[in-house]
């Protein structure tokens, strides 16, 4: 604990900084940022602190530095593993990012944006649209989760398969280290060879080793046609023989190849009363499929009839519909977005972000229901995620009753985590894909990580943070 002297004066300093209005103590105006977006986790911090520039971030972070605080960055909230939530046994502020949301500027003939790491995913997608480009990170949290939560997490979503995730997105970045300095390093070069990359060692460091501030973010041209399908399948086997037929026929031009059980689908569809089910028969598993193509010469809607009627004879395919306007397509991915919301609000959700080779996918699916519904046979168990990047989110919901309270919570996911985590090391495969480990998932990271990679993380988080107030009680 720290004296309330102590505590009075680091407040005064944080005020100055970034003005009185933008320090924030009252507990109406804090709760909520110390309580994360699933409401899992509630935390305590000294203060929320909203700078609005770098130099404003700088001068919050030197005077914690000074006062032994730590500090928690916090974008929109929507991360999925109470990453910044507060919950260190030391005392701690929030930095909220959420004032720093200007977009810096465009540069079409670079194909760059350099943009305030507050910024939300949204605004970002629609300046790039506005400028005639693309950015095209999509995520069902993009109205509200921002850039520098992305960076920080090294964020996936829907268009990993065609442009990569964060880390393949980003140019150039501009952070505050956690001695209050800010490195600036917002090139938008594409090839500097200029020995080891700090900037991917920031991406994916969930706050742990300093304050992103602003990105260069890269942009992409503006498909011409893009074109939306829904299909219903037999199984699993038959969504991957699908994504091997797509692969073959567009190549390049998929953008998104999702898919998800009945289980889940039937769940999103009874949950979210506007979405409307556009194929009329059952089947057991549905790809969201999104192809593109930047020449308008193309025939996309031929190829991608073809390939679907071709999937059709061959069995895989039930049915398929394709969208024939914004509205149809908006109500597909509707369906696809629809999951987060619909899982919390269904029971004890235990979620996992798995990843294991594409290959591997149906040996996944297969192990992992059979292991929770041995263990746990009144569980519903579905699937989602991103197929064509190995990435599939295996849900589990308990009845809530069974489970009520953060203690007998934790208790069950801890038991199907490691149900499903053992079908997921055998797999080749990796317990965090996209999400990152924030608080939920340390001593999974400290038993699945290899020992060497460990060291090497504990060491680089020592010496760039040697005090530890970056995010306190997060990833390490
Ligand atoms: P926050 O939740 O605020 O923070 C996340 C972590 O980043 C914390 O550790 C925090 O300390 C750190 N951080 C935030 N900002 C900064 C900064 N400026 N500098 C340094 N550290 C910072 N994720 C996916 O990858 N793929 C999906 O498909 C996906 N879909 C989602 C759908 C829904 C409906 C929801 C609610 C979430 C989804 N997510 C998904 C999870 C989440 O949206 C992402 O992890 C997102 O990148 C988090 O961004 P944020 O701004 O909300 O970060
Ligand atoms: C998704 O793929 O929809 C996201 O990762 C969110 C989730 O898993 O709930
Ligand atoms: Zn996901």
């Amino acid at each position: 604990m720290l004296p309330p002297a102590h505590i009075a004066s680091l407040r005064q300093r944080l005020a100055a900084s970034v003005g009185a209005a933008n320090l924030l103590v009252d507990p109406e105006d804090t709760a909520r940022y110390l309580r994360d977006a699933r409401d899992r986790y509630q935390g305590t911090a000294l203060a929320v602190v909203r700078p609005a520039s770098t130099a404003e971030v700088s001068a919050v972070v030197a005077g914690c530095a000074a006062a032994g605080v730590g500090i928690v960055p916090q974008g929109g909230n929507t991360g999925m593993c109470g990453g910044a939530t507060p919950q260190s046994q030391s005392p701690c502020i929030v930095l909220a990012l959420e004032r720093m949301n200007r977009i810096r500027g465009i540069d079409v003939a670079d194909s760059t944006m350099t943009v305030e790491a507050g910024c939300t995913l949204a605004a970002v997608q629609a300046a790039a649209r506005e400028a005639g480009k693309l950015f095209p990170m999509s995520l069902g949290s993009e109205g509200s989760c921002q850039i520098g939560g992305n960076i920080a997490t090294n964020a996936g979503g829907t268009a990993v398969l065609r442009y990569g995730c964060m880390r393949e997105l980003v140019l150039g970045l501009e952070v505050v280290l956690p001695d209050g300095r800010v490195w600036n390093a917002l090139r938008r070069l594409r090839k500097d060879n200029t020995g080891y990359d700090l900037k991917q060692l920031i991406i994916g460091s969930e706050g742990t080793l300093g304050v992103v501030t602003g990105a260069v973010l890269k942009l992409y041209a503006r498909p011409a046609r893009a074109l939306t399908a829904l299909v219903a399948l037999h199984g699993v086997e038959q969504v991957l023989g699908l994504l091997g037929e797509f692969r073959r026929s567009f190549g390049e031009h998929i953008t998104t190849f999702e898919a998800m059980s009945h289980s889940e689908y039937a769940l999103v569809l009874r949950t979210h009363r506007d979405l409307r089910d556009p194929l009329p028969q059952r089947a057991a598993w549905y790809a969201f499929i999104e192809v593109t193509s930047e020449l308008d010469t193309m025939d996309l809607r031929a190829a991608l009839e073809s390939c679907l009627a071709r999937s059709q004879q061959a069995g895989r395919v039930i049915d398929a519909t394709i969208a024939d306007s914004l509205a149809q397509a908006d109500n597909i991915w509707g369906i696809r977005h629809g999951v987060t919301e619909a899982n919390l609000r269904a029971g004890a959700a235990v979620s996992h972000d798995t990843s294991v080779p594409v290959s591997s996918i149906a040996d996944f699916v297969a192990g992992s229901e059979a292991a929770i519904r041995a263990a746990f046979p009144a569980a519903q168990v579905l699937f989602v995620g991103h197929v064509g990047d190995g990435n599939i989110h295996v849900v589990a919901i308990l009845p809530r009753e069974d489970y009520a309270g953060a203690e007998a919570f934790a208790r069950v996911a801890d038991e199907i985590n490691a149900l499903v985590d053992r079908v997921t090391v055998d797999l080749g495969g990796s317990i965090s894909a996209e999400h990152g480990i924030g608080r939920s998932n340390r001593a999974r990271l400290r038993r699945f990580k290899d020992p060497i990679e460990l060291e090497f993380m504990v060491r680089v988080k020592a010496m760039l943070d040697p005090a530890g107030l970056m995010n306190p009680g997060a990833l390490l």
